[in-house]
């Protein structure tokens, strides 16, 4: 089979002319032209074609069909009878399946009872690990800690893969600038530059080195693309933007896991300029195979063919199957739609074979990437699932993975880190004792109702019987009932020191899970205050699954420690913090507006022509809030203090192949050693279209000990300068560069360079 056959051979005209797609220009080619994906034969190519070759057509439209188990359904289709479609060579993939037994009897349906004894690829949303949980995607990444991010996506391939899962749904790199999105939780937060290098090491951690090992699995990007931009925040809602915010925003994640070598990819189910991904040819024929060379196959989103008729662009789910198919999607993800219309649009010549089997190419090649065809059983076994799952090493570091993921965001006289002196802590609030939330939505197949460890447990684990532990609940997190508070200040009265933990539930982000208010629910700010006034060593232990507006709460409380939804360990990782064990060191990858009405509100916005000026009334501002955020992308708080200086750069004039390197001192100038995350933005102060006032293009974590002094080097090249240019080419303009480093975006401390 040679190259050409590789690229989608569609009906172009049919669908260019249904759809009005984008212009397909030099820009994309230019900026793939960097990526180091060149396409190649597969080394399995002639054992595919042999096979290809014996296959019936309904078998290899079989291929394309992708059912889901009856184990866990995240999507509104369920599906009986699964069993028998794979037994009759009706179902090449399946998801929600996974245990080593369960999934053993899988495969063998797939290999016994068809006739050809094609392996089924089994696939799974292990999005934060698969038994050990690990903070949220979004909150992982404000570990600004990429070796810990790999590390624990290579936990969660090992666990899946232990228990029979070949593919995860993961890593999702949506950039998403809009919390109202229940779905923020899942990337890596507001900021393309540190969300491209997040997506690459989720790529590499999932698929290790070598993906024919069984304890690596498929790791499919998704959703492409542009879903993290709705209108309104509204999940499934409508994306519209400009070609390039599409292409300099939310395109540069998709593009690092393509460089990662991802073996799959998955459809969002929003629209993009008109025409929904799962029907847009331009983004997968023209751009992700054609200009940006990937390869490997490609699964729709849960029943996002059928999602065409409600779109509006397919009348029937014949037309959004023919849409589909030749616009370069290979698998339908539940959505009976291929296998239900593939074979009749063939025979009408809708639908080319030449189509179909360059979908099936793909599907049958990642089978044998994995090995299924060597040994099809070879990730089922027992005794390897009895052995990884859980295992001490994997649960250790989950606590520290939780650790580094909190962010201090407020730690007013010091309260925190509590003295192990002292006699009594309260343990107040909804969230105290409560395990549910504490592994967040998309937790595969964590424990929810028994592993998670409180904070409560976590508080115990640590004091031991030296420290009495009072607890109370003091009220729900939703609801108006004060009932409790009474019991609550009454026993914070009675403690040294107090940690409430409030905040939302699990469910209240993740996927339609979409917020029009992001106020702390219920009445807990109410209990907040009443503690407060009871107790002025109180730590608000902060769990939520996106940023809220809690800038009341921030006024009056003393301690606010972002702990997030900290995963199977949160309570142990919590104590670890509040009791000095763990100097906390996280940075936030995503804005926390003053309110909902600042929406979108993200660090690298454009100047404008009228900026700020508090003296001038027309100037770019709100009557009633100010511009700037209640927290700013990349803040977060130590225990410690730092002290920048000596910023240089090595160069005043550079020309494009140059590399500018930037170094400035950090002093550990306070009473922790601890670790900081030096971060550095640059301004293009003047370029053919208008530039973001900071981008972040390099930060490194560094551990300082108390007084201690450490000059940190950054460097720029080339691609660090460059953007979409007016004609839409992607380079750099000469001119004048501003450059900012400190440990966060609205870092002072600037130098500046000049690219002639
Ligand atoms: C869901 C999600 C997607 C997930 C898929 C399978 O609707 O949008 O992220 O991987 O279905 O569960």
């Amino acid at each position: 089979m040679d190259m050409k056959f590789l690229k989608r051979i569609t009906s172009l005209a049919l669908v260019v002319s249904m759809l009005g797609l984008y212009s397909c220009d030099n820009a994309n080619a230019q900026h793939s032209k960097n990526n180091n994906t060149v396409k190649s034969i597969s080394k399995y190519d002639s054992q595919i074609k042999d096979l290809m070759g014996k296959m019936t057509l309904d078998e290899k439209i079989g291929q394309m069909n992708m059912l889901t188990s009856d184990w866990d359904v995240t999507g509104p289709v369920m599906r009986a009878g699964y069993k028998e479609a794979i037994k009759s060579g009706k179902a090449g993939t399946l998801l929600n399946a996974f245990t080593a037994d369960y999934t053993r009897e899988l495969v063998q349906l797939s290999v016994d009872s068809t006739r050809l004894g094609i392996p089924i690829i089994l696939g799974y949303d292990v999005i934060h690990g698969h038994r050990t949980i690990f903070p949220f995607p979004m909150a992982e990444a404000c570990s600004w800690d990429l070796e810990a991010m790999g590390k624990s996506a290579r936990i969660a391939a090992v666990e899946a893969s232990a228990e029979g899962i070949h593919w995860t749904f993961a890593p999702m790199v949506d950039i998403s600038r809009d919390p109202r999105w229940g779905r923020v939780m899942e990337g890596a937060g507001e900021d393309t530059w540190l969300g491209s290098k997040i997506a690459e090491v989720r790529v590499k951690g999932f698929q290790g080195d070598d993906i024919s090992k069984n304890n690596t699995i498929l790791a499919c990007t998704k959703h492409f693309a542009a879903y993290g931009a709705p209108e309104a925040g509204r999940d499934y809602g409508t994306v519209d933007m400009s070609k390039r915010v599409l292409m300099e925003i939310y395109m540069p994640p998709f593009q690092a896991t393509v460089d990662a070598g991802v073996k799959t990819f998955m459809t969002a189910f929003n629209e993009l300029d008109g025409v929904p991904s799962t029907g847009n040819k331009w983004l997968w024929t023209d751009l992700l195979r054609g200009e940006w060379g990937w390869d490997g196959f490609i699964v729709t989103d849960y029943t996002a063919i059928n999602e065409m008729v409600p779109h509006g662009v397919a009348g029937d789910l014949y037309d959004a199957s023919v849409l589909a198919a030749n616009a370069g999607i290979d698998v339908d993800m539940v959505g009976d739609a291929y296998i239900n219309n593939l074979k009749k649009a063939v025979e009408n010549g809708d639908v080319k074979e030449s189509t179909i089997d360059a979908a099936v190419y793909q599907i049958l090649k990642a089978k044998y990437e994995l090995g299924l065809f060597e040994d099809p059983y070879r990730y089922n076994d027992a005794t390897r699932e009895k052995k990884e799952i859980l295992s001490p090493e994997k649960v250790a570091f989950a606590r520290k993975s939780a650790a580094e993921s909190m962010v201090l965001l407020k730690n007013d006289k010091e309260v925190l880190p509590f003295s192990k002196d002292i006699k009594t802590i309260a343990v107040i609030g909804p969230l105290a004792d409560e395990k549910e939330d504490l592994i967040a939505a998309w937790s595969a197949a964590g424990d929810r109702a028994n592993r998670p460890v409180t904070v409560l447990e976590g508080v115990k684990n640590k004091v031991g019987d030296n420290v009495k532990v009072l607890y109370a609940k003091g009220t729900e997190v939703e609801g108006t009932s004060t009932k409790g508070f009474a019991e609550a200040i009454k026993i914070a009265k009675q403690a040294d020191v107090v940690l409430l933990a409030i905040g939302e539930k699990y469910w209240m982000s993740g996927e339609a899970a979409s917020k029009s208010n992001i106020d702390m629910p219920g009445n807990q700010e109410a209990l907040a205050k009443e503690i407060f006034k009871a107790n002025k060593n109180t730590a608000i232990i902060l769990m939520n699954g996106r940023p809220l507006t809690i800038e009341e709460l921030d006024k009056t409380a003393p301690v606010i420690l972002e702990t997030w939804f900290a995963g199977t360990e949160a309570g142990n990782a919590i104590a670890d913090v509040v009791f000095g064990d763990y100097n906390p060191a996280g940075k936030l990858v995503m804005t926390f507006p003053r309110n909902v009405g600042q929406i979108p509100i993200y660090y690298n916005h454009k100047n404008t022509g009228r900026p700020l000026d508090p003296n001038e009334k027309y100037t770019t501002k709100y009557l009633d809030v100010p511009n700037t955020p209640l927290y700013p992308f990349g803040y977060g708080l130590s225990y410690t203090t730092f002290e920048y200086s000596n910023l240089k750069v090595d160069k005043n004039e550079i020309t494009e192949d140059q590399i500018v390197n930037i170094s400035i001192d950090v002093k550990n100038t306070g009473n922790y050693d601890g670790e900081e995350v030096v971060q550095m933005y640059i301004h293009d102060v003047v370029g053919s279209v208008t530039r973001p006032v900071r981008e972040l293009r390099g930060f490194e974590k560094v551990m300082l000990k108390k007084g201690e002094t450490k000059t940190i080097k950054l460097s720029l090249n080339k691609k660090d300068l460059s953007f979409y240019r007016l004609d839409m080419t992607f380079g750099t303009e000469p001119g004048k560069f501003d450059v900012y480093v400190g440990g966060s975006s609205d870092a002072e401390d600037k130098v500046s360079f000049t690219l002639k």
